[in-house]
């Protein structure tokens, strides 16, 4: 059976990463693909109790070292778990985050040592790729924004200080100006139809790549 490949959204908070990925499942499901959603913290039952761990807001004092292992933690079982085996059966996975917000909010942001995530970062993935990271690049300001006006609370990293927001979006470019084969950018200011025409045209790029077009 040919293999699926795993696409990664991600970008600031509010970017309107969730809202752009729902038109990518309906899109793949139209063309009967099949694909999986998930996500990062979280994917797997015991990747979801460590997401409610990193996020909770009433826990302001954790260290970055312990935030940082536990995103490792949640990865290496994501991967085996659930992402592997779902490539293995063909399917395209999309994962809302992963590893680039890790290197976004917690070295370019936090300014935690790059070699120090690197290594948690290989040692759970071991050699895997995501086949495509596209950034929803926006504003914090306007993310933030739209998070407010969806009506739901802030979690522990949403209450973070403008600047380290803007840290982390600048991170994700820099990863994109590093990675320009395996990174998208996509302006995330325009209309929610305009940013899924411009997501939709990277998934084209792709399942021609990877011979999955129909
Ligand atoms: N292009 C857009 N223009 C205006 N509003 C948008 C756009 N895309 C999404 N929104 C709205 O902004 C809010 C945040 O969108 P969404 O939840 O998709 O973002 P997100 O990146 O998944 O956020 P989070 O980081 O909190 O998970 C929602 O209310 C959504 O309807
Ligand atoms: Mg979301």
């Amino acid at each position: 059976m040919k293999k699926g490949f795993m696409i990664v959204c991600d970008g600031s908070n509010g970017a309107g990463k969730t809202t752009v990925i729902k038109g990518v499942e309906q899109y793949l499901k139209d063309k009967g693909i099949d694909v999986i959603l998930t996500r990062e913290p979280g994917g797997t039952p015991i990747g979801e109790k460590i997401r409610e761990v990193i996020l909770d807001p009433s826990t302001p004092e954790m260290i970055d070292m312990t935030e940082l292992m536990l995103f490792g933690a949640g990865r290496a079982q994501h991967l085996q778990q659930k992402i592997i085996p779902a490539i293995d059966a063909g399917k395209i996975v999309i994962s809302d985050r992963f590893d680039a917000a890790m290197f976004s909010f917690q070295h370019y942001a936090r300014g935690i040592d790059l070699t120090i995530i690197k290594t948690i970062n290989d040692l759970a993935l071991n050699g895997f790729k995501p086949a495509m990271n596209i950034i929803l690049d926006l504003d914090p300001c306007e993310g933030l924004k739209r998070v407010k006006s969806r009506g739901e609370g802030l979690d522990r990293l949403e209450v973070e200080k403008q600047e380290f927001l803007v840290k982390a979006r600048n991170g994700y470019l820099a990863q994109a100006a590093l990675a320009p084969e395996t990174f998208e950018i996509v302006d995330a200011s325009q209309s929610k139809e305009a940013v899924l025409r411009d997501v939709l045209a990277i998934i084209d790029t792709l399942l021609i790549q990877h011979q999955l077009a129909v």
